[in-house]
C-alpha cells in the first residue's frame, strides 16, 4: 500500500479531526494532509464509553471518499467488536484502535479485528496500568496511550502517563508503533518522544492554528531537536 504509515520511519504527525470545522470537513482534511500531516486520526465516540458523541459510519464513509489518507479509527465505544467490521469493510479505515477497558479478552479481540484485514492497535486510558495491554502485545501493530481522559479535544497533557509510555515501549518490537493522544503540542511532544512515543495525535495544536502547515512544521521542528533518539527504522517486511 502506497500510503501505509507502518512503512514510513517514525515519528509521524496525526491530525485529529475532532478540532476541525465539521461543516467543511473534507477541505479541512485535505488542508492538513497538504500541510504535512502523515495520516488522519478519527475520534469515534458513542456517548456511553465516553461522555461525548462524535461521528459514525455515514460520516466516515464520506471521509473515505474525500481523501486518500490512511485512516486511524480510535474507537471510544463500549462494543468495539460489534462495530469493527463496519468500520473496516464499509468505511475503509486502515487501522482500528480499540480500548482495552472495553473488551474482556484483549488478545482475542485483537485477533478478531486483524481478521478484518486492518492494522490493529490497543488503547489504554490514563489511569489504566501498562500491564493491562501486555497479554495482547504480540497480537497488535501498535499501542495507543491516552494522555488525556478521552472524550474531548483541547485538554491538558497528563505527564504522569510518560512512565507508562516508557515501560510499554521497552516491551515492543521495532516494527510496532507507540501512539500518544491528548494534549500534544510543541512542548509536550518533546517529552512524549523522549519517553518512547512514535506517532503523535494533535487536534487543537493543528486545527486551532490559522496556519496549519506552520503548526505541523513546528511540531516536527521540536522532534528534530531531540537528537539522541534515532528514528524508528522503516519496516521492510511485515
Ligand atoms: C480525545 C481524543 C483525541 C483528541 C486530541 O478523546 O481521543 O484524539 O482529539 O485532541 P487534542 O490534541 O486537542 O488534545
Ligand atoms: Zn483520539
Amino acid at each position: 500500500m502506497l500510503n501505509d504509515p507502518f512503512h514510513q520511519p517514525a515519528p509521524l504527525i496525526l491530525p485529529s479531526i475532532l478540532s476541525a470545522n465539521f461543516g467543511i470537513l473534507s477541505s479541512e482534511i485535505n488542508e492538513v494532509m497538504g500541510a504535512g500531516g502523515d495520516l488522519i486520526h478519527l475520534d469515534i465516540m458513542d456517548g456511553h464509553f465516553v461522555p461525548n458523541i462524535t461521528i459514525g459510519p455515514p460520516v466516515i464513509k464520506s471521509i473515505r471518499m474525500a481523501t486518500k489518507a490512511y485512516l486511524d479509527a480510535h474507537l471510544m465505544i463500549s462494543d468495539p467488536l460489534k462495530y469493527a467490521p463496519v468500520f473496516a469493510k464499509e468505511c475503509g479505515v486502515q487501522l482500528i484502535n480499540f480500548h482495552v477497558e472495553a473488551v474482556g479478552d484483549s488478545a482475542a479481540a485483537a485477533r478478531e479485528i486483524r481478521k478484518l484485514g486492518v492494522h490493529v492497535g490497543i488503547t489504554l486510558n490514563p489511569e489504566t496500568p501498562a500491564e493491562m495491554v501486555y497479554p495482547a502485545l504480540d497480537e497488535v501493530d501498535m499501542v495507543l496511550v491516552m494522555s488525556v481522559h478521552p472524550g474531548f479535544g483541547g485538554q491538558s497533557f497528563m505527564p504522569e502517563v510518560l512512565a507508562k509510555v516508557s515501560a510499554i515501549k521497552k516491551r515492543m518490537r521495532p516494527n510496532q508503533r507507540l501512539e500518544i493522544d491528548g494534549g500534544i503540542d510543541a512542548h509536550t511532544i518533546v517529552r512524549a518522544y523522549e519517553a518512547g512515543a512514535d506517532w503523535f495525535v494533535a487536534g487543537n495544536a493543528i486545527f486551532g492554528k490559522i496556519d496549519r502547515a506552520l503548526a505541523i512544521a513546528d511540531l516536527r521542528a521540536q522532534l528534530a531537536k531531540v537528537r539522541w533518539r534515532q528514528p524508528e527504522a522503516e519496516i521492510k517486511d511485515k
